[in-house]
C-alpha cells in the first residue's frame, strides 16, 4: 500500500488547532477491521482525551471522517481507532484501508467528545455491536480505572469478525463480558429485552453499533430513566431529517467575527453558503448525526434538524449541515 505523507504545507486550510500525526502501527484486527496506531511525529504527547472521545481524520482525497480513541485515556503517547472498511461508505474506510499505511502523516481535530462516561453512574452496562466497540473501549478502561462496576455486551456475527478479542476475552473469564454471535440469523440475536428489563438504581447503558441494533437497543430501554442511556451512532437514524426541506424559507445568517450578512435560500443549507462565500467548515455526514459542524450561535433561534444535540446544547449549538432559522437572521459564532 502507498504511504500518504503530508508536509505541514497540507495543513487544512482555517481547521484550528488540527494536529499532524504519523501512523506508527497498521494492524489487522479482524475480517474487513484494521486499527492504526497515531502518534506525535517528534515523540511528544498528544492531547489529553476523555473515554467516548473521537476524531476527526483528514483523509487522502479530501474526505474527512470520525474515528473513536480507542485506548485508555491515561495514554498520551498514541491515539488508537479501528476502521471497518464500509462497502457502500462513501470511499472513506477504504481510503484509510488502502492509501494509509505505517509512516503516513495525516492531519486530525482535537478530541471532541459527545459520548462521555457519566461522573454519577453507579454501574455502567455497555452493548456494542462490532465495530461500534471502539468508543466503549476506551470507556471500560475508564470505569475499570475508577473501579465501577460494569458489564459489557458484545455483539458480532461471527469470531472471524469480532475486533479487539483478545482484550476482552479476559473480561469473559471473569464474567464482565460475554461475546454474542448471531451469525446473521435474526432469531440468534441478543435477547436485549433479558438484559435490558430492569435497570438498577444508578445504572447507566451505553451503546453503539450498526443501525438494526441501536434501533433494538432504542426500543427495549424506553423504559429507563431519562438521562441514564446514552448512545453514539456512526450512521444516520430511519427518522433523520432532511436537511433541506419542501416549505423552507429563505433566512439570513450573520457571521459574528466579521459582521458579514449572507442569505441562505431556500433549497441551500448553511454550510453551502459559507463555502459559496470562502468561509470553509469542516462537515462530514451532512445529515445531522456526527458532530463535526457543531457551531456556537449568539443570536436568533436555530430549527435544529439534527440527532446529536440534546435540548440542553441546544440552547448554545447549533449543527450547521442541516439547522435552519426560526426568525429571520440566526448569528454564528464563527
Ligand atoms: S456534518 Fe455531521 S452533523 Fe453536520
Amino acid at each position: 500500500m502507498a504511504a500518504a505523507a503530508m508536509t505541514t504545507a497540507d495543513a487544512p486550510a482555517g481547521r484550528a488547532g488540527a494536529i499532524r500525526v504519523r501512523v506508527d502501527r497498521v494492524t489487522d484486527l479482524a475480517e474487513g477491521i484494521r486499527a492504526f496506531d497515531l502518534v506525535e511525529p517528534t515523540g511528544g504527547e498528544l492531547p489529553a482525551f476523555t473515554a467516548g472521545a473521537h476524531i476527526d481524520v483528514h483523509l487522502p482525497g479530501g474526505l474527512i471522517r470520525q474515528y473513536s480513541l480507542c485506548n485508555a485515556p491515561s495514554e498520551r503517547n498514541r491515539y488508537v481507532i479501528a476502521v471497518l472498511r464500509e462497502r457502500d461508505g462513501g470511499g472513506g474506510s477504504a481510503a484509510m484501508h488502502d492509501e494509509v499505511d505505517e509512516g503516513s502523516e495525516l492531519w486530525i481535530s482535537q478530541p471532541r467528545n459527545n459520548f462521555p462516561v457519566s461522573d454519577e453512574a453507579g454501574r455502567f452496562t455497555f452493548i456494542a455491536g462490532g465495530i461500534g466497540i471502539t468508543p466503549i473501549l476506551s470507556m471500560l478502561a475508564e470505569v475499570q480505572s475508577r473501579g465501577k462496576d460494569f458489564m459489557l455486551y458484545f455483539c458480532t456475527r461471527s469470531p472471524e469478525r469480532t475486533p479487539f478479542l483478545e482484550d476482552i476475552l479476559p473480561l469473559v473469564r471473569t464474567g464482565k463480558a460475554v461475546v454474542h454471535h448471531d451469525h446473521g440469523d435474526l432469531a440468534q440475536a441478543i435477547d436485549l429485552d433479558a438484559i435490558l428489563c430492569e435497570p438498577e438504581p444508578g445504572e447507566h447503558l451505553y451503546y453503539c453499533g450498526p443501525t438494526g441494533l441501536m434501533d433494538a437497543i432504542d426500543a427495549a430501554s424506553a423504559h429507563w430513566p431519562e438521562g441514564t442511556v446514552h448512545f453514539e451512532r456512526f450512521t444516520a437514524p430511519a427518522d433523520t431529517e432532511a436537511a433541506v426541506q419542501e416549505g423552507d424559507s429563505e433566512f439570513e445568517i450573520e457571521v459574528s467575527s466579521t459582521g458579514e450578512v449572507f442569505t441562505v435560500p431556500a433549497d441551500q443549507t448553511i454550510v453551502e453558503v459559507l463555502a459559496e462565500h470562502g468561509i470553509e467548515v469542516d462537515v462530514s455526514c451532512q445529515e445531522g448525526y456526527c458532530g463535526t459542524c457543531m457551531t456556537r450561535y449568539l443570536g436568533g433561534k436555530p430549527v435544529h434538524r439534527d440527532s446529536v444535540l440534546d435540548e440542553e446544547d441546544r440552547q448554545e449549538f447549533v449543527m450547521i449541515c442541516c439547522a435552519r432559522s426560526q426568525g429571520q437572521r440566526l448569528v454564528l459564532d464563527i
